[in-house]
């Protein structure tokens, strides 16, 4: 399981294209991850059009790595469906999961917070015809790295209580 160690954000892409298996097998275990009550109301808008993206970049300011990149995935989830207002959790669970997964067949990505920020939710509504009961969760860019960095080395002791807070 070293894809756990070796996922970083990637912020420069090369413009090369995902293959359809390989953007299958992200899709995949991005629908593999475990959600409140098995409820699984994810859903994914896979965007490739380099002009939805121009857009994409005005609404979300921390998502620039996107002008280079071949494609990005937004996680959404359905609100009628989901249960007790676990939804957050839900859509982070798959939204790692896809991560690791573009990790483990050699692409960079990156997580990029849309909700709850107000204006996100709603220009990623407006701009991508998502309905009010489906909440545009997570912006996910992927592709190949441009980028040359060594995995960080995150094991802190110090972080770790064992049977009681101290
Ligand atoms: C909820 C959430 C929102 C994030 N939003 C952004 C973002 O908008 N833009 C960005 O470049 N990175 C974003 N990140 C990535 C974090 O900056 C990154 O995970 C953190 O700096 C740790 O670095 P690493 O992913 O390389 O381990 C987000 C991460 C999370 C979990």
């Amino acid at each position: 399981m070293d894809i756990l160690f070796d996922r970083k954000s990637c912020r420069n892409y090369k413009s090369d294209d995902i293959p359809q298996d390989d953007l299958d097998y992200i899709l995949h275990a991005g629908m593999s991850s475990p959600s409140a009550y098995n409820t699984r109301h994810w859903s994914f808008i896979v965007i490739k059009n380099k002009e939805i993206h121009k857009k994409i970049m005005q609404i979300h300011s921390a998502s620039q790595m996107l002008a280079n990149a071949p494609l990005a995935i937004v996680v959404c989830a359905d609100l009628e469906k989901q249960y007790k207002n676990y939804w957050q959790q839900d859509c982070a669970a798959s939204t790692e999961n896809i991560l690791l997964a573009a990790t483990a067949k050699g692409y960079g990505s990156v997580w990029c917070g849309v909700a709850p920020i107000e204006d996100r939710v709603k220009g990623f509504r407006e701009l991508l015809n998502i309905p009010e009961n489906i909440m545009p969760f997570s912006l996910i860019v992927i592709g190949r790295s441009a980028e040359d960095k060594p995995a960080k080395q995150r094991w802190e002791p110090s972080k770790i209580k064992y049977e009681i807070w101290r």
